[in-house]
């Protein structure tokens, strides 16, 4: 294999290709309406941002989907032949990195990006800052060896394209300047025009760096158009929908011009020329285009290394970017700025003093901040596969069709594995979001909620467009309407609600939900004015409706098989027949609706399987649209749904509760024996479910036994936090293990939550007891408050220390870091805990 270059498929066909085919349905009400209100009535300060998620650099404006500009980076170490595997793009745990973090990093800043790449002898620090009206930004690429002696270069790859969308007639170009012999060869200036968002212009600039050379060579050009010392560039033509495959491009157009050398000189090419056979050179002489790709390749033998700017500016705006200094102070107040909002927000304590903790808090809420995506395009259904509820065998959705476009803007649980929207994950990055800017996380929260089909139904993974789905093998990117999951955002709109009538109770509709903001200057308009929330609580109401309708109906479970044998129990004859729910789509060994996958259930899947977890959720949603109805004054609809809130409340201890166990548990009829209501008790985090999610009554006698689950380390508790199984259950550890013992951020920080809304007392500065609990039991609840919440902050802390990253989940006997690596979603939580002061 020369120089690496494996069998790229070659693209050149797919750059000659025609745009994508598009299927488009509307969406039952106007996208346009909700958005247009948004941008009116919010601040604009989040068009710019790094909306790519998957890239580790990658700029998109959000809500501009027909001509968007978009913009990438790559690098690679050029001084070896098989350089190109290691030339870097998308995030990817096999890049091998040592640490890719935003350092610090606010969607309304900018932040400054760290990355270190051991195999390309790489310290990368990239900074993004953005002017105040938000129309114009800079990114500086800065970038050092790890170790100077080893005589590397990093070859750095901009690229950026006008999309050109549905009109090719239409004015939306993007230019290469050329200012005759005057130029310095490696400063670039570019203008565009683009329909959405007007006219631009793009200048790249060196602050400092050597390019390549060798002295013991004459020449390092090693045919004409391919040298090292000297920035190049190539413009062509990409259809939009294939812009974001700037990589495989790139590789496929290098190896068409590394065969083109091999052909002239021979195989024996002198190791110094590397470098230049390693830079792009416009073999194919494509006319200039509205993409372009722009390569600096930097000798890395000195310390210092390099440094460029690129900056956008758009010309209708007066606050343009227009000197280096300028940019500079951009960035240090835009830096200056996040570390004053964030120490506004979270008084991190560092009980060891050494001021890591406030970092790590930092780097944790700055990459969940960072892993922001707006993403746009088509998503794939099946609306015809009908669910197998005889054998309960995986299932094989076949009948898929293309449906939209649709937008989303979106948080990812991690940027290499997972960079796409997850229904059941979202809720959870709110609840950290909202602590920090309550109005990004209700946009997003909104934008989730427009995606709520007629039927109410909303995917559990929205992977929208050929970039979102290159992440995802085939089988798991087809969507199904009758495949649910936690219903987390309304969690989290609950949450945000309940703190706002907390709000309205003490302060009054006017007063401000984040006064830290108004000091700082910056908008939080939803937080501040009631008047937004109730617009947006409006327009969103009846789709939360239906959304609501749709999982209560789909989900509802089949009461009338247990009711001849429970004829003469007194308490099943109390149960709430129409509030009971089951997880729609489980096979004998995953039940993927509920989000916990493998955690086990009844052994044998049963059409009458009432699940305990699945009925919580609904709690939640019913209390959470009990909440809006409120905020809306639509007292009818808010007695109802508090209605359904009390009847699932009784209903979970009617029919779940387990008292030889003392602990929730799924419901389902014993298929061995006489078809007996049989509960199926697992201890985990499906039995503390209804405890985490607040939904026992507050004085409940029941408390006291999930406490002691929770606190028993031959069962739940260990040194690194709640085990998702009983260390007791047969299952523990078994099979896939995925959600059969692994510690877990999010529920851990529910029941962390719910500790704290049970037993106001474990808060310092709060009364010594409550009044509802005895002594024993408010101090059991004290104990484990404190433990538990040092045990995952140490561990989480522990293994970011030790690796720079944080995890999917931890291991329940040596608490180390598993599954996928820098998942910034849900386990970011750990900063609301590092907040949260216990005893
Ligand atoms: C990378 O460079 C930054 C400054 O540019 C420095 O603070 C940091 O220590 C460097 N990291 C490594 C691992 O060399
Ligand atoms: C780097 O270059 C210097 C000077 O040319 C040489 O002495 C040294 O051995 C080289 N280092 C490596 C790792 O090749
Ligand atoms: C390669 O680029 C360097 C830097 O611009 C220049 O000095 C040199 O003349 C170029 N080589 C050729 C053969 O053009
Ligand atoms: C310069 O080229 C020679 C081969 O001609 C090579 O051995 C040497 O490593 C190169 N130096 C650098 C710094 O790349």
């Amino acid at each position: 294999m020369l120089f690496g270059a494996s069998n790229f498929t070659v693209l050149l066909v797919l750059i000659a290709s025609c745009f994508a085919k598009k299927t488009t349905q509307e969406s039952f009400t106007s996208k346009e309406t909700l958005e247009q209100t948004f941008e009116q009535g919010t601040n604009s300060e989040l068009l710019w941002a790094p909306y790519r998620s998957n890239c580790y650099f990658g700029i998109r404006p959000r809500f501009v989907d027909g001509t968007p500009f978009i913009f990438g980076l790559m690098w690679f170490d050029t001084t070896k032949f098989d350089s190109m595997t290691r030339l870097r793009h998308f995030v990817s745990d096999e890049d091998h990195l040592e640490r890719f973090t935003w350092e610090a990093y606010d969607p309304r800043l900018g932040g400054r990006e760290n990355i270190i790449d051991p195999e390309n002898n790489l310290n990368l620090t990239i900074h993004f800052a953005k002017t105040h009206d938000d129309q114009n930004w800079i990114v500086r690429v800065n970038g050092k060896p790890l170790d100077p002696t080893l005589n590397t270069t990093t070859s750095v790859i901009l690229y950026m394209n006008q999309n050109i969308g549905k009109d090719p007639e239409g004015p939306s170009r993007l230019m290469h300047i050329n200012n005759g012999n005057t130029q310095d060869e490696n400063t670039f200036e570019f203008t565009g025009i683009s329909e959405d968002l007007g006219k631009y212009e793009v200048l790249i600039n060196d602050n400092y760096g050597n390019y390549y050379t060798n002295d013991t060579l004459d020449s390092i050009e090693v045919v004409p158009g391919c040298n090292a010392s000297r920035s190049s560039h190539v413009g062509l033509t990409i259809p939009d929908t294939e812009v974001w495959r700037a990589r495989d491009i790139f590789q496929s157009l290098l190896t068409d011009s590394i065969k083109d050398i091999v052909k002239e000189l021979g195989e024996t090419i002198d190791s110094g020329l590397v470098p230049s056979v390693l830079t792009l050179r416009n073999l194919h002489e494509f006319d200039q285009g509205n993409f372009h790709y722009i390569q600096k390749t930097f000798d890395m033998r000195e310390e210092k290394g390099f440094e460029f700017d690129v900056v956008y500016n758009n010309m209708d705006s007066t606050q343009t970017i227009d000197s280096g200094k300028q940019a500079t102070k951009l960035i240090n107040d835009a830096i200056y700025e996040i570390n004053v909002r964030f120490d506004n927000h979270f008084d991190i304590e560092d009980t060891e003093n050494t001021g890591d903790k406030r970092k790590f808090a930092m780097e944790v809420l700055g990459n969940l901040l960072g892993g922001i995506g707006y993403f746009h395009g088509t998503q794939v259904i099946d609306r015809e596969t009908v669910l197998d509820e005889d054998q309960f065998e995986s299932i094989k959705f076949e009948h898929f069709k293309e449906e939209g476009p649709y937008s989303l803007f979106t948080s990812v649980p991690s940027r290499g594995f997972f960079p796409r929207g997850f229904y059941w994950d979202e809720g959870f990055h709110l609840l950290q979001i909202m602590e920090y800017d309550f109005d990004l996380a209700f946009q997003i929260a909104v934008s989730w909620f427009n995606l709520i089909d007629e039927n109410g139904w909303v995917a559990r993974e929205v992977i929208l467009g050929p970039e979102a789905r290159s992440k995802v093998p085939q089988e798991f990117t087809i969507q199904s309407p009758q495949i649910a999951n936690p219903p987390t955002l309304l969690l989290a709109l609950s949450e945000m609600l309940t703190k706002l009538i907390e709000n309205e109770n003490e302060l009054g509709f006017s007063h401000s939900v984040v006064d830290a903001e108004q000091e700082e200057g910056i908008s939080s308009q939803l937080g501040s004015n009631f008047e937004y929330i109730i617009k947006y609580s409006k327009i969103i109401y009846p789709r939360l409706q239906s959304h609501f309708k749709w999982f209560t109906e789909t989900q509802k479970g089949l009461i009338e098989e247990y009711l001849e044998d429970m004829e003469d129990d007194e308490q099943f004859q109390e149960v709430h027949q129409n509030f009971v729910y089951r997880w729609l789509g489980r096979t004998v060994t995953h039940c993927l609706p509920s989000g916990l996958d493998d955690y086990p259930r009844a052994e044998i899947p049963d059409v009458a399987e009432l699940n305990v977890d699945a009925l919580a959720w609904v709690g939640t949603m019913a209390r959470s649209m009990k909440n809006i109805a409120h905020i809306l004054g639509l007292e009818k609809d808010e007695l109802q749904y508090a209605e359904t809130e009390r009847k699932i409340v009784e209903n979970l201890d009617l029919l779940h509760w387990d008292s030889k166990t003392g602990t929730y548990c799924d419901v389902t009829l014993d298929a061995e024996g006489d078809d007996e209501m049989q509960r199926v008790c697992h201890e985990g985090y499906v039995s503390l479910l209804p405890f985490a999610l607040k939904l026992m009554p507050r004085n409940s006698p029941k408390l006291k036994n999930l406490l002691t689950l929770m606190s028993d380390p031959e069962k739940l508790f260990s040194p690194f936090g709640l085990r998702s199984l009983s260390k007791q259950d047969e299952h523990f550890g078994a099979g896939e293990n995925y959600w059969r013992g692994k510690i877990w951020m999010n529920i851990n920080y529910l029941c962390l939550d719910a500790i704290q809304y049970y037993f106001p007392e474990v808060i310092a500065g709060s009364p010594e007891t409550s009044e509802l609990h005895d002594k024993e039991v408010s101090n059991m609840a004290k104990k484990l408050y404190n433990t538990l919440r040092e045990n995952l902050i140490n561990n989480v802390y522990g293994n970011w220390k030790e690796t720079n990253y944080v995890y999917e989940n931890y291991d329940p006997v040596d608490g180390h870091g598993t599954g996928s690596v820098q998942f910034t979603g849900w386990t970011s939580l750990i900063v609301n805990i590092l907040r949260h002061q216990g005893l």
